[in-house]
């Protein structure tokens, strides 16, 4: 099941870029310019920050280029192919999330918008906990998990016939568990609605002596 949903969803963004977002997408709600802010208001200039799953670039690494030194990382090649030229200052590797390798204490924060949840369930702690390495102490997590337990499929995603996309995630006391577990203190959680349901947004700080 892991490959098998990994190739629905990569092949899926592939194909569903552009009804994602296109290359003049802005941030109209201004949810991803409060949550970039959140950032500006504790890391300096420059620093180095990880954008997993990145998408085409728009708003969240764009936003976060204007003032950090911004690694994106995609496993869709449509999606990273946009970034580059849409994010020209930003630095981006098309890898599975799973597999990319950094070395430890590399970046001041991780941000991950709506990415681990396209990611399959048996993979979520281990990855919480190399993002954990990645990070130098007091570093911030900001990410984006289910705010309740759900998996499922949809052959029509963003109405586009043949837009097949998979979601897995467990609830937000799970992940509120699975980041402290990983060695990051919670600052605060928040809901993030999203039509009838919605997310939850975690912002964790990896304590100074891990
Ligand atoms: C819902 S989009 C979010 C894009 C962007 N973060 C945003 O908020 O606009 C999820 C992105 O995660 C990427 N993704 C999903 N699973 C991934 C994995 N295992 N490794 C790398 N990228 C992945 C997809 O290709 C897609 O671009």
């Amino acid at each position: 099941m892991t490959n098998r949903q990994k190739e629905i969803v990569r092949r899926g963004y592939d194909k569903l870029s552009y009804d994602y977002r296109n290359d003049n997408a802005i941030d109209d709600e201004g949810f991803y310019t409060e949550w970039v802010n959140c950032l500006k208001d504790k890391i300096p200039a420059e620093s180095p920050v990880l954008d997993l799953g990145c998408g085409c670039g728009l708003p969240a690494t764009k936003l976060l280029s204007e003032y950090f030194k911004v690694t994106g990382v995609d496993f869709s090649e449509v999606q990273i192919g946009r970034a580059r030229k849409l994010v020209p200052s930003a630095e981006f590797i098309c890898s599975d999330i799973a597999d990319v390798q950094f070395s430890n204490c590399s970046f001041a924060a991780v941000v991950s918008f709506y990415t681990i949840i396209h990611i399959p369930l048996q993979e979520h702690r281990e990855i919480l906990m190399r993002i954990a390495d990645w990070l130098r102490p007091d570093g911030y997590l900001l990410i984006i998990v289910g705010h309740e337990a759900w998996t499922g499929f949809d052959d029509r995603y963003l109405g586009v016939e043949g837009g097949e996309m998979m979601w897995s995630h467990e609830g937000e006391e799970t992940y509120v568990q699975w980041i402290s577990d990983a060695g990051l203190r919670i600052l605060w959680t928040r809901f993030i609605p999203e039509g009838e349901s919605g997310h939850t947004l975690v912002f964790a700080r990896k304590s100074n002596n891990k």
